[in-house]
């Protein structure tokens, strides 16, 4: 996610945006900037790669000024450039504006102002939004000199106006050297905090930015502004009504403020997963066919049609989430598709027919296995769709098309907002290709869209189970076994708990079939063995009771996963943990979503770095 900082004060602004800018370094970036004003002239400088190399650039031409906006830019539209960083600014060089969100209609709105005589020079999402306000000031050009009174208002009346025609999510920041005592901002969806300090105010995407200045903040809510200067802060509502703000005291340190209250990364990450999901579906729902996949992905419907098998390579979580892919493609696509772990690929001499799109699925965009695999599928003439959550990465940048999980920055080496990414985006695709091949009817496209909508909604509510999860945790945290079952798409989901539970707690843990339980596993079922099973509302759902209850027999302390309202499990599991009803093919969103909790609380209760388990690293970048 992109880091926005804002100063005005009576110092020289840079020492401070670079400072605030390195404190939300953990949000993951790839190129930086500054814009401050002073005499009436705003100065930009920006530039790729790490805040050092901005820093670098301001010593050999520094700028000055006493207010100023600063930026970290996590790609999402556009790979990492100096032209794609932030701030970006209008035709004459005036207005500034640093933006963490995406604006979903830039395309349209870049038209318009194109055809108007505006000229861009990034290919981001975020450059309309310097043109459209110098659109609204347009009438100031000629005018003489103005009061400062009526600049201030001049420049929080156009970004008002200009959000009114955007649409997406945003926390933004703005700044125009007519008006150089003040920054306008505003929220929707994406953070935003205001500091409070002894004749001077800041802005900050998240608090870690502002705690060595000021512990007073107030919090920006979706539809809000705030028109800043150095001695004192209005808020606005969506009305453009001045309204009144209560500033809240923060008790935290820095390290805490990164994890916002957090003990840990993962659990934020967790917690972060309706957002993730929201971010991944903005945008790309409704209306239905109307090439959204194409100009999200560059795969077009006739591509889709002609494709004849699907071959998914990845590795740990993401190889867990292609399972998912795999029996959503078939089901729902009528694709026929294979997945293996990229590792295996290399070597086996895999026989690949022409008309195969291959989907290399990583967070990271940098695991070599995957990198290796998918470069031998296209020296055997294929293409490759990566699934991925680091533009500019390895991966994205050697695949033919992309297709971007918004998750933003994954920092625990154990995957969790990511997955629900990959799964979120592994539906859109089934959707848009059952749709194109003519396998999905449109109104189970439209009932799948509907129901995709609602899934960020649901995981909030899942995630209010977390105090009975908790409680499992303390009964389960001495096991030295435990096995997960599943079927159907809730197999992988199986696997992909137990991964969780044995990489960050160190029990050694087992995700099965639940239907291959008798072919082998359940020879070690005994009253020491807890399984977890997941026996959520499905087409299998029976078959999973019956194994749910072979494994009873014999002594098993059973967790169970079900359905809110489902009965036939009472008497059958030691635990029952109801998740919201949802449909088969959506609900390993839900349910991975306990198992990380579960995993993460056993593995705090014994001690273990959740953050950094031992022997892994978050990106496996080496063979
Ligand atoms: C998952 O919790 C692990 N950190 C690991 O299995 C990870 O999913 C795997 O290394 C793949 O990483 P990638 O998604 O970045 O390619």
């Amino acid at each position: 996610m992109c880091g926005i900082v804002g100063y005005a004060g009576s110092k020289q602004a840079v020492p401070i945006l670079l400072d605030g800018l390195k404190r939300l370094e953990y949000r993951g970036y790839d190129s930086a900037g500054v814009a401050v004003v002073c005499d009436g002239k705003l100065s930009v400088a920006r530039s790729v790669g790490k805040l050092s190399n901005l820093g670098d650039l301001l010593a050999r031409r520094p700028i000055g000024g006493l207010l100023g906006l600063g930026h970290t830019r996590w790609a999402t539209h556009g790979g990492p450039s100096e032209a794609n960083a932030h701030p970006h600014t209008d035709c004459a060089g005036r207005i500034a504006v640093i933006h963490n969100g995406i604006i979903e209609n830039y395309m349209p709105l870049k038209e318009f102002l194109s055809e108007n005589g505006h000229a861009f020079t990034s290919v981001t999402d975020t450059e309309v939004l310097p043109h459209l306000i110098e659109e609204e000031l347009k009438g100031y050009d000629a005018a003489g000199p103005l009061s400062q009174r009526l600049t201030e208002a001049a420049l929080a009346d156009a970004v008002r106006a200009v959000l009114k025609k955007v649409r997406g999510a945003y926390a933004l920041a703005a700044i125009w050297s007519r008006a150089p005592g003040v920054i306008v901002a505003a929220k929707k969806d994406s953070p935003l905090v205001i500091g409070l300090g002894e004749r001077e105010n800041f802005i900050a995407s998240d608090v870690p930015a502002l705690l060595t200045h000021t512990r007073r903040v107030v919090y920006l809510e979706d539809g809000e502004s705030a028109v800043m200067r150095n001695d004192r802060c209005s808020f606005f509502n969506a009305l453009g009504r001045e309204i009144e703000k209560t500033p809240i005291v923060i008790e935290w340190d820095s390290t805490a403020a990164e994890k916002t209250g957090y003990r840990h990364f993962m659990l934020k990450e967790i917690h972060e997963q309706p957002r993730a999901v929201e971010n991944t579906l903005r945008g790309r729902l409704f209306p239905l066919n109307d090439g959204v996949m194409t100009r999200e992905t560059g795969l077009t419907p006739d591509m889709l049609r002609s494709t004849e098998r699907v071959h998914i390579l990845a590795c740990g979580t993401s190889w867990h989430a292609g399972i998912v892919g795999k029996y959503l493609l078939e089901r729902h696509a009528g694709i026929s598709t294979q997945i293996e772990t990229a590792s295996e690929f290399r070597y086996r001499h895999p026989v690949l027919a022409p008309k195969t799109l291959v989907i290399a699925i990583s967070q990271s965009g940098e695991t070599a296995d995957t990198l290796a695999a998918m470069r031998q599928a296209q020296s055997a003439g294929l293409q490759v769709l990566s699934i991925g959550n680091t533009l500019g990465a390895a991966i994205p940048r050697q695949a033919n098309f992309n297709f971007h999980t918004y998750c933003g920055p994954e920092c625990g080496v154990a995957s969790t907002k990511a997955f629900a990414g990959q799964l979120t985006a592994l539906s859109l695709l089934t959707l848009h290709a059952g749709l194109a091949r003519g396998f999905m009817p449109d109104k189970e496209a439209h009932d799948w869209a509907e129901e995709l909508q609602s899934l960020p909604e649901l995981l909030r509510k899942t995630l209010k189970l977390d105090a009975q999860i908790r409680a499992i945790a303390q009964e389960l945290s001495k096991a030295e076994h435990i096995l997960y079952i599943g079927r159907g798409v809730n197999y992988p989901t199986a696997l992909e708990g137990a991964l969780k539970l044995k990489e960050i707690s160190y029990i050694h843990a087992e995700g099965f079939a639940a239907g291959e339980m008798k072919h082998g596993p359940l020879a070690l079922i005994d009253p020491q063995m807890p399984v977890v099973a997941i026996a959520t509302q499905s087409d299998v759902f029976e078959k999973t009771l019956s194994n749910i209850e072979e494994a009873k027999a014999r002594g098993a302390r059973m967790i169970a996963l079900c359905t809110e309202g489902e009965r036939r499990l009472w008497g059958r599991a030691d635990h029952i943990l109801e998740l919201p009803p949802v449909g088969e093919h959506f609900s390993p969103i839900l349910n991975i979503l306990p198992l990380q909790l579960l995993a993460y609380h056993i593995a705090d209760l014994r001690g273990c770095d959740v953050d950094q388990p031992r022997n892994l690293a978050k990106s496996v970048t080496v063979e």
